[in-house]
């Protein structure tokens, strides 16, 4: 089984990047399964059911977030009620929306579990003691993970500690992709980060001019989504009979117009 994963979409750019790439991308990489990371697919930041809604018709089987999550009111009750979007699981467990989901994809329960960093993030529980307790009672035939992360040493230690575990760690937040992607000896797929899908002509996503602008003056500015150049990226994964990795491919191509 094939499982692609996308990091963060941004805005309208990524989004319809998105929707207009997934042909090429299913045909090129042939998935079973597809999460996408949408913490910013609400104008740059955040999610609502509707920006929900069009990644899942672009062909998202899942949705994963971040830090961004509550961003919009709007969309608490939707995260409470959408069972195939998930928000970090170790956030306060009274917060909308849940931290991990199984889906069903050809008779085989696939477990996406969402989780934030704890360096240069706010949360209230450990990602590594959250994540040994959700596969203590997770049901399902194998796990992917999100993990939304600041720091390349957290994110590769949450690899280590996963290691023979969970099928793949995916980082995501920083939206630049690493180039270590690769599957760890006992058989878990990683890499540090994903990277994002929007505009390459971009500071993460947001217009250059307005990030130098603020980066110089110090002043408050207000961010608009820049919308050249998008590209998508994230990564495939081979999953066998073991519920763990065969391999690890990076995805990063120039979006459809
Ligand atoms: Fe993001
Ligand atoms: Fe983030």
């Amino acid at each position: 089984m094939r499982v692609l994963f996308i990091g963060d979409v941004v805005g309208g750019p990524g989004r319809h990047g998105l929707a207009a790439t997934m042909p090429e991308l299913r045909d090129r990489y042939a998935p079973d399964v597809v999460v996408v990371n949408g913490e910013n697919s609400a104008g740059g930041m955040g999610i609502t059911e509707k920006t929900a809604k069009a990644i899942f018709d672009a062909g998202a089987d899942a949705i994963t977030s971040g830090n961004h999550v509550y961003r919009h009111r709007e969309a608490y009750d939707f995260l409470d009620r959408a069972e195939r979007v998930v928000r970090p699981a170790n956030y306060p467990h009274a917060n909308p929306g849940r931290g991990y989901t199984v889906i069903e994809v050809d008779e085989l329960r696939v477990g996406v579990i969402n989780l934030s960093g704890a360096i240069g993030l706010k949360v209230a529980r450990s990602p590594f003691i959250e994540v040994d307790n959700i596969l203590e009672k997770i049901e399902c035939d194998f796990s992917i993970v999100d993990f939304h992360a600041e720091v390349t040493s957290e994110k590769v230690a949450m690899g280590w500690h996963l290691d023979g575990r969970v099928a793949a760690v995916f980082g995501t937040h920083t939206h630049v992709p690493t180039a270590d992607g690769r599957v760890l000896p006992q058989g878990t797929a990683f890499i540090s980060d994903v990277g994002m899908t929007g505009s390459r002509t971009s500071v993460l996503g947001v217009k250059p001019e307005l990030i130098l602008e603020q980066l110089i003056t110090q002043m408050p500015v207000k961010f608009e989504t820049a919308e050249e150049d998008v590209w998508v990226m994230g990564a495939v994964v081979t999953v066998n009979d073991e519920g763990l990795a065969d391999s690890i491919e990076q995805v990063m191509v120039p979006a459809q117009a």
